[in-house]
């Protein structure tokens, strides 16, 4: 079985020495860098835009990760692609048209991700699955980092990793996946983690690599 992606999550980082906390997140072991993209209109929170994307995207060469949390999408694919982006993944829930918007991420030279909020059942991903590179099941209510992991999600990943069949897609989970619920993830078919506040406590580099081998280390005894 092919190892687990640690992706964490640069929402809770320290925000006013970004470029900082990158580096510290490489040197710590991080796989890719997830990117939390807030419109204050698909989720109650704001955070950041392409310019910071752009900004951050030549001080290291880990892959992009952009998890865009904004309603309507499409218009912003261009952009985010440009910026440079790896993947651009998408609400299933804030595109009207889901097949045109992974097209257009496809299209601008993207792997193309989709993800679904907790409610929103695996469904919707039955006509996609052969547009999409990465699935995005959220296990918390978008917004915020350090939310309460809701244990439902584990038999949705589980699903979902049946429908992909034999097909490389990527199942990212994102929101309270900690050491503590990582194993079963992975048991069920989840390939990337993300984690905000399971990677940054403690603030400084030592924790940050303690805390993603603790995650990896978890993520060892389910494979
Ligand atoms: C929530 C974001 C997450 C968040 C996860 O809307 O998509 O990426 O940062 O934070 P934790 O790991 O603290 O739940
Ligand atoms: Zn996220």
């Amino acid at each position: 079985m092919k190892p687990v992606l640690i992706a964490p999550s640069l929402l809770s980082a320290d925000f006013s020495i970004l470029r900082d906390e990158i580096h510290a997140l490489e040197r710590a072991g991080a796989d890719w860098l997830h990117l939390d993209v807030m419109d204050g209109h698909f989720v109650p929170n704001l955070t950041f835009g392409p310019p910071v994307v752009k900004a951050l995207r030549r001080h290291t060469s880990l892959p992009f990760d952009c998890h865009l949390m904004i309603e309507p999408c499409d218009g912003f694919i261009p952009a985010f692609a440009d910026a440079g982006a790896d993947i651009i993944t998408v609400h299933a829930e804030a595109s009207k048209h889901l097949d045109r918007s992974l097209q257009l991420i496809r299209g601008a030279g993207c792997q193309a991700g989709v993800s679904l909020n907790p409610h929103t059942p695996e469904n919707v991903l039955e006509y996609v699955m052969d547009r999409v590179d990465l699935i995005l099941v959220m296990s918390v209510n978008p917004g915020f980092g350090g939310q309460e992991f809701i244990p439902a999600m584990v038999d949705k990943v589980a699903r979902i990793r049946a429908m992909c069949g034999g097909r490389p897609i990527h199942i990212q989970v994102d929101g309270g996946v900690t050491p503590e619920t990582a194993p079963a993830l992975v048991t069920a078919g989840a390939d990337v983690l993300v984690a905000g506040s399971a990677v940054f406590r403690g603030g400084e580099e030592a924790a940050y690599r303690a805390n993603i081998t603790a995650l990896r280390d978890a993520c060892q005894t389910a494979l």
